[in-house]
C-alpha cells in the first residue's frame, strides 16, 4: 500500500499528467483512499523515511560515517574541514523552534469523522454533506499555562484542537474542553496569560494558577469567573483528555450555498463519558507520572481502542443573538441546552498514533481562521483577535510563511495560488506569472466564489457597526449569573471539590488586598461559596450580595452525577505477592477475566516474575481505575511487613489511597484482611464479599462504571 501510495505521489511530484495525480483531484483522492486503503487516510506515508536499510548518508546524499570526527593526528585537534561533524552539530545545535506561546504541552493522535448525514440544509461545509462521508483528522489536546516539560495532571484548562482535512481545504476548530472563555475581548489576552503564568523573577509556579498574580486578575476581571469556575472543578483535572468534551466556545456561523446563515456553537461529546481526578491524585500524579494523559491517550490507541466524540452543534437564528438574557458573540456564556438542543452531525474517532512527536505533534499549527465554505465567523471580539494571533505567532515559530506545506499542515488537495518565495519554500512553481489579473497565464489560477468553483464566501450578514469606539458592548456586563448556574448544576460533592479548589488556591495567595477581592467577587455568585472559602482563609464571612442570585440549573455540567457508558480501557490494579502462588494463580485468573471486558489488568508484586507486570517500588494507586488485592497476598498489607524491595507500607498505601481517591477497591476470600490491616472501611464501592473471580468482577465492574465514590468525600457541615 505504501509502495503504492509513494509511487502516485512521485509521479506527481516528477509533473507526469496533472490529471493523473490523485491529489490534484479530491474526489480521485477519495476514490483512491477507500479502493487502495479501506477508507484510512495514508496521505503522510508519502513523507515517512523509515531507515531500515542503506548506508547512512549526509544531508546532501552522500554515504559517510559520522561517530568520529576528523583529526590532525589520532590526539590532534579536530580540523573546520570536517563538514561531516559541522553538519551533524549544526543540525543538533538547531533541534528545537519554540514552544508554543500557550497550549506548549500536548499530545496529538489522527483520526477520522465520518458525516451522519447530508446538512446541506444547514451548512455548504463539504464535509458535512453526504451521509457516511469520510474526513481525515489530526486532533491535538493540550494544557494552557504549563510549559512544553510540564505534568499533564497540571489544574488548567485544556485545549481541544481539531483539524478535518477536508476535500475542500483544512477546517480547525481550535477549542477548549470548557465551554466558556476567561475574557471577552482579545486585546486582554496577553494580560491573562502574564498573570497566570509563573513569575518572572523566580519562575515560579510552573503550570499552576495557585499564585497571587492569577488571583489578582481573576478577581480584577469578573469577566474570568465563569471559565474559574469550570476549572476549578472537575473540567481542570480530567482522568484523560478521552474523557472530557471538547467546545468551540465563540459562536460561529452556519452559511448555506444560498448565503442564508445561521448561528451555531460547537459541542464534541466524549462517548467514553466524563470523568475526572480528584486534586490530591492529580498531584501526585504530576510527580509520578508526568506523562499520565499523553500515555493514556497512546496505549488506548495503540491497543484499537481509539476514543469518539460526536460532533454537535447548537443552531440559533440569526435575530436570536440578543434574545436570552445575554449576548451570543460574548465567549463567557453557554448556551444553556434547554433553549438551544444539541444536534448531532457525526463522530470522529481517534485511530491511529503520531509516527514522529516533533514533525506532527508539534509542528501542527491549528488557526481558528482555518475555515471553509459553509463555516464563517462572528462579531465576538475575542474571536476576531484569535484570527490574528495564530498565524502570526506560527509565523514567529516557524521563522517563515511556508509552514502550511509541512506534511501534517499540507491540505489533502492541490495549493494554487500566487504566493512565492519564502524560507523552506517546498514547491517549485512553474507559473511565470505569479500575479491576478494576468493573460500570460490563460488568467490562472481563476478566482473561486460563491457562484463559480464552489469558493469560499463571507456571510454577508453582519451586525450593523456604529460609530468606531473602544469599549465592549453593555451586553456583555453581567458576570456572575452564569457562574451560578454553574455552581446551582452541579453535585454537592462536586461544588465541596470547587470551593476546595480555591481554597487551596487562593491560601497561596499572600496579597490580603487580593484575598479580599477574590471573597467580593465570589460573593457576587454565591454567599456559600464566599463563606466557605473565608472560613479556610481565616477571612470575615461577607454579608449576601444578592444582586445576581438565582436557582437556576442547567444539564451537561456536573460530572460525577452519571456512570461511564464504557468501562472499556479502564485500568486495574492486582495486588498479589510472589511469596503467595495461590494469589499469583488468582491474579492471572483476574486478569484474562478482567480483559474479556476490555480492562487493561497490571499485577503488582514485590519484584518482577512470572505473571508480575510491576513491583510495589513502581506501583501507585494513582495508576489505577480501581485495585483487587489476591488472596493469599495479605501478608503484605500487615504493617509490620517490611521489605527493602519496596518503601515501607507501599502496598497498603496503594490500596488505601485508591479508597481516599473515590476508586472502587476490593480483594478476594481471605485477602478481605488486608482491607482492615489498611484500614479501609466497609463503604460503598468496597467489594469484600466474593470468594470467586465471576462473582467479583461483576460487582467491580459496576465500581468501574460509577467510576468515583463520592460519599468518601466529607463536605463542610
Ligand atoms: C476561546 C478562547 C480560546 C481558545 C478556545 C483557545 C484555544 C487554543 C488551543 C486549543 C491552542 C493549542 C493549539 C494547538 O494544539 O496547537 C491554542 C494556542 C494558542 N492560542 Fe488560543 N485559545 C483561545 C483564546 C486565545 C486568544 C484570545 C489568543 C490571542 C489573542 C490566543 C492565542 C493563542 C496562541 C498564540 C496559541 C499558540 C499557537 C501556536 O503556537 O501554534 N488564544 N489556543
Amino acid at each position: 500500500m505504501r509502495t503504492i501510495t509513494a509511487l502516485l505521489s512521485w509521479n506527481c511530484l516528477l509533473g507526469l499528467s496533472l490529471a493523473a495525480c490523485p491529489y490534484a483531484n479530491p474526489a480521485a483522492l477519495k476514490a483512491r483512499s477507500d479502493e487502495e486503503t479501506g477508507g484510512s487516510d495514508n496521505f503522510l506515508d508519502q513523507f515517512e523515511e523509515d531507515d531500515s536499510n542503506g548506508f547512512l548518508t549526509s544531508d546532501v546524499g552522500g554515504p559517510i560515517a559520522d561517530q568520529a570526527s576528523l583529526k590532525a593526528g589520532i590526539r590532534g585537534s579536530t580540523l573546520l574541514e570536517d563538514f561531516i561533524f559541522r553538519q551533524k552539530i549544526q543540525h543538533f545545535d538547531h533541534e528545537r523552534v519554540p514552544e508554543r506561546a500557550v497550549h506548549a504541552r500536548g499530545a496529538g493522535a489522527f483520526g477520522t469523522f465520518v458525516s451522519y448525514d447530508d446538512f446541506s440544509n444547514l451548512t455548504a461545509a463539504s464535509f458535512l454533506s453526504a451521509k457516511g462521508k469520510e474526513t481525515p483528522m489530526f486532533v491535538r489536546f493540550s494544557t494552557v499555562a504549563g510549559s512544553r516539560g510540564s505534568a499533564d495532571t497540571a489544574r488548567d484548562v485544556h485545549g481541544f484542537a481539531t483539524r478535518f482535512y477536508t476535500d475542500e481545504g483544512n477546517f480547525d476548530i481550535v477549542g477548549n474542553n470548557i465551554p466558556v472563555f476567561f475574557i471577552q475581548d482579545a486585546i486582554q489576552f496577553p494580560d491573562l496569560i502574564h498573570s497566570v503564568k509563573p513569575s518572572p523573577d523566580n519562575e515560579i509556579p510552573q503550570a499552576a494558577t495557585a499564585h497571587d498574580s492569577a488571583w489578582d486578575f481573576f478577581s480584577s476581571q469578573p469577566s474570568t469567573l465563569h471559565t474559574l469556575f469550570w476549572a476549578m472543578a472537575g473540567s481542570g483535572i480530567p482522568r484523560s483528555y478521552r474523557h472530557m468534551d471538547g467546545f468551540g466556545v465563540h459562536t460561529f456561523r452556519f452559511v448555506k450555498d444560498d448565503g442564508s446563515t445561521k448561528l451555531i456553537k460547537w459541542h464534541w461529546k466524549t462517548m467514553q463519558g466524563k470523568a475526572s481526578l480528584v486534586w490530591e491524585e492529580a498531584q501526585v500524579l504530576a510527580g509520578k507520572n508526568a506523562d499520565f494523559h499523553r500515555q493514556d491517550l497512546f496505549d488506548a490507541i495503540e491497543s484499537g481502542n481509539g476514543p469518539s466524540w460526536e460532533l454537535n452543534v447548537q443552531v440559533v437564528d440569526e435575530d436570536k443573538a440578543l434574545a436570552f438574557g445575554f449576548d451570543l458573540l460574548d465567549p463567557t456564556k453557554i448556551i444553556p441546552e434547554e433553549i438551544a438542543p444539541l444536534q448531532p452531525l457525526g463522530v470522529m474517532t481517534l485511530n491511529a498514533n503520531p509516527t514522529n512527536y516533533f514533525a506532527e505533534t508539534e509542528q501542527i499549527m491549528f488557526q481558528p481562521g482555518h475555515i471553509v465554505r459553509g463555516i464563517d465567523f462572528t462579531e465576538d471580539p475575542l474571536l476576531q483577535g484569535r484570527i490574528f494571533s495564530y498565524l502570526d505567532t506560527q509565523l514567529n515559530r516557524h521563522g517563515g510563511p511556508n509552514f502550511e506545506q509541512l506534511p501534517i499542515n499540507k491540505p489533502r488537495i492541490p495549493i494554487h495560488n500566487n504566493n512565492r518565495d519564502g524560507a523552506g519554500q517546498n514547491i517549485i512553481h512553474k507559473n511565470k506569472f505569479a500575479y491576478t489579473p494576468n493573460t500570460l497565464n490563460g488568467g490562472f489560477p481563476a478566482q473561486a466564489n460563491q457562484t463559480t468553483g464552489r469558493g469560499f464566501f463571507t456571510a454577508p450578514k453582519r451586525a450593523a457597526s456604529g460609530n468606531l469606539v473602544r469599549e465592549l458592548s453593555p451586553t456583555f456586563d453581567d458576570h456572575w449569573t452564569q457562574p451560578r448556574l454553574f455552581y446551582n448544576s452541579l453535585t454537592p460533592v462536586e461544588q465541596q471539590f470547587l470551593i476546595n479548589a480555591i481554597r487551596f488556591e487562593s491560601s497561596h495567595v499572600t496579597s490580603a488586598a487580593v484575598k479580599e477581592n477574590v471573597l467580593a467577587q465570589l460573593n457576587k455568585v454565591s454567599n456559600d461559596v464566599a463563606k466557605r472559602v473565608a472560613l479556610a482563609l481565616n477571612m470575615a464571612a461577607p454579608e449576601p450580595d444578592p444582586t445576581f442570585y438565582h436557582g437556576n440549573v442547567t444539564v451537561g455540567i456536573s460530572i460525577f452525577n452519571s456512570t461511564l457508558p464504557t468501562i472499556k480501557t479502564l485500568r486495574v490494579g492486582v495486588l498479589a505477592s510472589t511469596k503467595a502462588d495461590s494469589s499469583l494463580t488468582q491474579a492471572a485468573a483476574l486478569k484474562d477475566r478482567l480483559a474479556k471486558d476490555g480492562l487493561v489488568v497490571v499485577v503488582v508484586g514485590e519484584m518482577l516474575a512470572d505473571g508480575i507486570d510491576q513491583t510495589y517500588s513502581a506501583a501507585d494507586a494513582t495508576g489505577f481505575d480501581g485495585v483487587v488485592v489476591a488472596e493469599g497476598a495479605e501478608g503484605l498489607f500487615d504493617t509490620k511487613t517490611v521489605s527493602p524491595l519496596y518503601p515501607n507500607g507501599r502496598p497498603a498505601q496503594i490500596l488505601l489511597d485508591g479508597y481516599h481517591w473515590g476508586k472502587p477497591v476490593g480483594a478476594l476470600g481471605s485477602a478481605g484482611a488486608a482491607l482492615q490491616s489498611a484500614g479501609v472501611p466497609s463503604t460503598p464501592g468496597v467489594y469484600s464479599n466474593a470468594t470467586d473471580v465471576e462473582s467479583f468482577v461483576a460487582a467491580f465492574e459496576k465500581g468501574l462504571a460509577q467510576f468515583k465514590f463520592t460519599d468518601r468525600f466529607p463536605l463542610d457541615s
